[in-house]
């Protein structure tokens, strides 16, 4: 069965070796261990994942503010993409936005993930910017983009 996984520092140990092979795989500059218990132990960032009994398919990591919502990653092991996990992540830290009444959300993408930007576009994401040569690795853009939340939709 798929389930959400909110990681904090009572249950982290469980995870954080399958979150640090899953960025292994998915990132030219993989966050380290380090990276990941500061923000397990920062209070406004939320490291979620999708697991199928224990075993975890993908994380995201985001920051919530009073009035925004950054994503600051999304991964989904290699094996287990195109099965909508990606999606079923997003849509969870959609339904939070919604239900804490937050109005923002934006992220940044490489402009060549065109994987990752056909997915934020389904959900509603629209690109609003660019950071030139961002990536250091690559001196690739930074698409930003983002999705603000109706009155309507923040009603639901
Ligand atoms: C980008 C990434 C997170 C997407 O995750 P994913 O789990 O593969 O994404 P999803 O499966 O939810 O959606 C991808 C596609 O699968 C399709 N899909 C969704 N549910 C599906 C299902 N049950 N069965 C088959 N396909 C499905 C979606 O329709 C989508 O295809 P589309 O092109 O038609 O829209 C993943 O490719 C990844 O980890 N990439 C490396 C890291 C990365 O680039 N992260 C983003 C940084 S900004």
């Amino acid at each position: 069965m798929t389930s959400l996984v909110k990681i904090n520092p009572e249950n982290y140990h469980l995870y954080l070796e399958q979150i640090l092979e899953i960025e292994i795989l998915s990132f030219s500059s993989p966050w380290s261990r380090y990276a990941f218990l500061e923000e397990i132990n920062n209070p406004s960032s939320y490291l979620w994942g999708v697991k199928e009994g224990k075993v975890l398919s993908g994380n995201l990591c985001f920051w919530m503010f009073d009035r925004e919502i950054q994503l600051i990653k999304l991964a989904v092991h290699p094996e287990k993409r195109n099965k909508g996990f990606g999606l079923y992540l997003l849509t969870k830290m959609i339904e939070e936005c919604i239900s804490k009444g937050v109005p923002n959300i934006w992220l940044e993408v490489r402009r060549s993930n065109l994987s990752a930007k056909h997915l934020y576009e389904r959900l509603g994401f629209e690109p609003v910017g660019c950071r030139p040569r961002y990536y250091k690795d690559s001196n690739e853009d930074a698409i930003i983009m983002a999705m603000t939340l109706t009155e309507m939709k923040l009603a639901v």
